[in-house]
């Protein structure tokens, strides 16, 4: 009997869980969540998704390549060229944030240190965004993978500008 009670009872607790599941998203859910999370939502995660994985053949992969941009000549600066950061409409202070955020997330580079990005700098680079990205993009890319392996973790340099 107590057996069969308890049962019901954690029937009853189960059911109250999963009814509370499916409420509305309260807007203290968001509020909750540090600023940098939103930002990313708002514009950039309909492209890039919300682990950065984008869509193959169309949205690069974040997880993949973001920190390694930064151990090439011009890496830097591109960051923040690619159209879908400079035209975001992220304010030069917000975009710092949520780079450094970001670069952190999904991983730093191998072999070097980056300097985190500043407002001043996002505004400089900013006003002279990409309107192709894709020469450059893949110029990069030659670079880094004719770049040679990790360095040593203890001794890492700055990353070039
Ligand atoms: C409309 C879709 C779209 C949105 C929104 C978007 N991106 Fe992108 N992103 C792309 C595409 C496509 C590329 C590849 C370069 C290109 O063709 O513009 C790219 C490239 C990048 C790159 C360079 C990585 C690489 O492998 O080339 C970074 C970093 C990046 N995006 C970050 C962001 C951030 C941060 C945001 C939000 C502020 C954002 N993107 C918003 C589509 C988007």
């Amino acid at each position: 009997m107590a057996l069969k009670l308890q049962a019901i009872v954690l029937a009853a607790a189960l059911c109250a869980g999963a009814v509370g599941a499916h409420t509305a998203i309260r807007p203290a859910d968001m509020a909750a969540k540090p600023r940098v999370e939103v930002d990313y939502a708002l514009h950039c995660q309909g492209c890039h998704l919300a682990d950065g994985r984008g869509m193959a053949g169309k949205v690069p992969d974040l997880r993949m390549s973001l920190g390694r941009f930064l151990e090439v000549p011009g890496g830097r600066a591109y960051l923040v060229q690619v159209p879908g950061v400079a035209t975001s409409r992220l304010d030069d202070e917000g975009t710092a944030r949520l780079l450094n955020w970001l670069i952190a997330r999904m991983g730093p580079p191998a072999t070097c240190r980056p300097a985190p990005y500043t407002t001043a700098e996002v505004t400089m680079l900013r006003a002279n965004w990409l309107r192709k990205a894709r020469p450059l993009r893949e110029s990069l890319l030659r670079q880094i993978a004719a770049q040679p392996g990790s360095a040593s973790a203890r001794s890492l340099p700055a990353c070039p500008a």
